[in-house]
């Protein structure tokens, strides 16, 4: 199938607070944004679509033409939205006609490995479904209302998603055409739209760059394996 990727990386990185939206922070000589588009350009993309905010647009489509390499016809660079999901509709516009499956992931999981994206893309061509990778949650997970502690929950049956998260792209534009709400994932939005989606395996590497402890981290295993 002729497969598309959308790049988003168009937050502020408010919980990060490092002075500059998120994507474009330093792991090493590198951006998050670049370091994120190794793992995406070492799959047989179709087409990329990086969206970013609206001032770092020409510094997003550099990022993107080196990570690109001889690939460089395939990208092009998208201003965002006020909301993750703003960002998303935004990219999923500029998807040109003949690309069959569509690939959403956060910029923010910079570190994702390239296997990751094969486990994706397999399930949905397995499937027909949209596939989400998924984590076992660690910890015991309590159901607290103030300040009691009011059940437990059976973790074994939760899953912590990640990206990215792949969809037929005809199913992902309707679904996206029908939202009348803002949703977490892209996942939500297309299983309230009725369609069913594929668990398959995350990875820790996947984690999101959030806080200055996850950037430290990033960075930390980054200085192992340079680009
Ligand atoms: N994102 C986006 N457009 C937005 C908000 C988020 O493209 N309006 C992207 C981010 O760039 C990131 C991914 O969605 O790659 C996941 O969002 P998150 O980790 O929450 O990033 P930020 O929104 O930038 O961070 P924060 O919520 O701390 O401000
Ligand atoms: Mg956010």
């Amino acid at each position: 199938p002729r497969i598309a990727a959308i790049v988003v990386a168009a937050g502020s990185g408010t919980r990060l607070g490092a002075g500059a939206p998120k994507a474009f922070v330093g792991l090493d000589a590198h951006t998050i944004l670049r370091h994120a588009l190794r793992g995406v350009f070492a799959g047989p993309l179709a087409q990329v679509i990086v969206v970013a905010p609206q001032d770092r647009v020409g510094e997003a489509l550099t990022d993107a033409r080196e990570a690109a390499g001889d690939r460089a016809p395939l990208v092009s660079v998208v201003a965002g939205g006020a909301s993750r999901q703003e960002s998303v509709a935004a990219g999923l516009a500029r998807v040109l006609p003949e690309i069959e499956i569509v690939l959403v992931h956060d910029a923010a999981r910079a570190l994702t490995p390239p296997a990751v994206f094969e486990r994706v893309v397999e399930a949905i061509d397995r499937t027909g479904w949209g596939a989400v990778p998924v984590l076992p949650v660690i910890d015991t997970i309590k159901r607290v209302e103030g300040e009691r502690i009011v059940g437990v929950v059976d973790r074994s049956e939760l899953g912590a998603a990640q990206t990215p998260q792949g969809f037929r792209r005809d199913v992902l534009e309707a679904a996206y055409a029908a939202a009348e709400r803002e949703y977490t994932d892209d996942a939500a939005l297309v299983a309230d739209a009725g369609h069913p989606i594929a668990a398959v395996d995350g990875d820790p590497l996947g984690f999101k760059i959030t806080t200055p402890a996850d950037l430290e981290r990033a960075r930390t295993l980054v200085a192992g394996d340079p680009i």
